[in-house]
């Protein structure tokens, strides 16, 4: 993306031409990848022949209801809630709605090309799924649907540490589909060089480290309810599949099954890590490294020096310290800071195709999603997330249609105000 000053070309809003591909080219991209704005006239097509509406909404806020209705209070709370009074989830989507599109006319925006590659990860759109936890408890088939709803559209999937299903049930779900493995970084080194040899074999390209969760966050709509799905064994797969995690057990889980939670509770991170401890999970993974819950501009540049590829700006949607910056409201500073240096990714707060569009105007390469798809798996496992997808991805292309932008290097800052 554009990050810096850019030109001040009428026709092409700063646009930076890519140079090495042609028209042509582009175009037969543009018509492998999509268009996605399609599904848009399917959606009346197929309500003009069998009398029915879709079957799941197809707006953020009546998805987002729907999935609360859907779920037990328990899983409503954990996925829904946010740390504390909720002040940083507001401000996640306070910061887009601020921000406004400037739309430009009579720019022949029939043919869009919407595809991407982030950190050598072929995409049809510049979006992924997040790493998100414990997804059995919207759906018996969690991450697996994840995973199948996310390669059936060639979208990369972020796979949790702390998921349903095993990472290698999880891959074999996705087959060829583009997947990152996302760490909580643990305690026990032999743990984590387990998890990391596990996920390399498993074929899981990019490490994705997450920073902003040492200790849970403050979340009083789970604390209210004494609700953690991990002290139920919900979420621990990937340890509990692990030899090096079974071998600090001193007797087998079936014999003492809490001794396992507890064990889990005292290796799951280490709060105590710094920056030159990065160093060991560079020793141990042959690929790109993302650092996710990045929020100021210092720590952006201490990534690029300290080697990393990338980062995710975000603050885990709200879910950890309340009273954080906005995570759109940081991303315009970071990008500037690091350049094209570092790859950067966004999440926190996307819910519609236009918030990908300004995420990427303001220096984003790509976004990650979080509770959207999580309420799609809610209302209906894997056609519900590809139901949540298809949404976000032709509003998304629309956005970009009627916006005046037919490539992605075309969004840059100034079509924002
Ligand atoms: C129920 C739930 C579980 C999550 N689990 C994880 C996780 O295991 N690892 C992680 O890095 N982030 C996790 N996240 C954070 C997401 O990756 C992402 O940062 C966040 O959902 C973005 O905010 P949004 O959903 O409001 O857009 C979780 C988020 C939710 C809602």
């Amino acid at each position: 993306m554009v990050d810096g000053p850019v030109p001040d070309d009428p026709q092409s809003d700063g646009a930076q031409s890519d140079g090495a591909q042609s028209d042509e080219a582009r175009a037969g991209e543009a018509q492998a990848a999509g268009p996605f704005a399609a599904f848009q006239d399917s959606i009346y097509l197929d309500g003009l022949l069998t009398g029915e509406p879709p079957a799941y909404p197809t707006g953020a806020s009546a998805l987002e209801e729907a999935a609360r209705e859907r779920l037990d209070p328990g899983p409503r709370g954990y996925v829904l809630g946010g740390a504390g009074g909720g002040a940083t989830m507001r401000a996640n989507r306070e910061a887009f709605e601020r921000r406004r599109i400037v739309p430009r006319m009579l720019r022949d925006v029939g043919t869009r090309d919407l595809s991407c590659s982030v950190l050598g990860t072929e995409s049809p759109a510049p979006v992924l799924l997040g790493p998100v936890g414990v997804q059995s408890i919207v759906h018996p088939e969690g991450e697996l649907a994840t995973a199948r709803a996310a390669a059936g559209l060639g979208l990369p999937m972020v796979l949790s540490t702390a998921s349903s299903y095993s990472l290698e049930e999880v891959a074999a779900a996705s087959g060829s589909g583009p997947r990152w493995f996302q760490l909580y970084w643990p305690r026990d080194d032999d743990v984590t060089i387990s998890l990391l040899a596990r996920a390399r074999a498993a074929g899981y390209t990019v490490l994705v480290v997450t920073l902003d969760t040492w200790y849970l966050g403050w979340r009083p709509t789970d604390l209210d309810r004494a609700y953690l799905p991990f002290l139920r064994h919900i979420g621990l797969a990937n340890y509990l599949s692990d030899p090096a995690f079974l071998a600090g057990l001193s007797r087998p889980i079936a014999e003492d099954p809490t001794a396992a939670i507890v064990h889990w509770a005292g290796m799951f991170s280490d709060p105590t890590k710094t920056w030159s401890d990065l160093a060991f999970l560079r020793d141990n993974w042959i690929g790109p490294i993302v650092l996710k819950g990045v929020l100021h501009p210092d720590d952006a540049r201490k990534a690029r020096d300290t080697g990393l590829n990338g980062i995710v700006v975000g603050n885990h949607g709200g879910r950890q310290l309340d009273g954080a910056i906005g995570a759109l409201d940081a991303l315009p500073e970071i990008a500037t800071a690091v350049g094209d240096d570092l790859t950067v990714l966004f999440d926190s707060g996307v819910r519609t195709g236009t918030d990908i569009l300004k995420a990427l105007a303001l220096g984003a390469r790509a976004v990650l999603l979080g509770r959207p798809y999580i309420y799609g798996l809610a209302l209906g496992g894997e056609p519900g997330i590809t139901h949540v997808l298809r949404c976000l991805l032709a509003e998304f292309d629309l956005s970009m249609a009627l916006s005046g932008h037919t490539h992605l290097n075309d969004l840059n800052p100034k079509i924002l105000t």
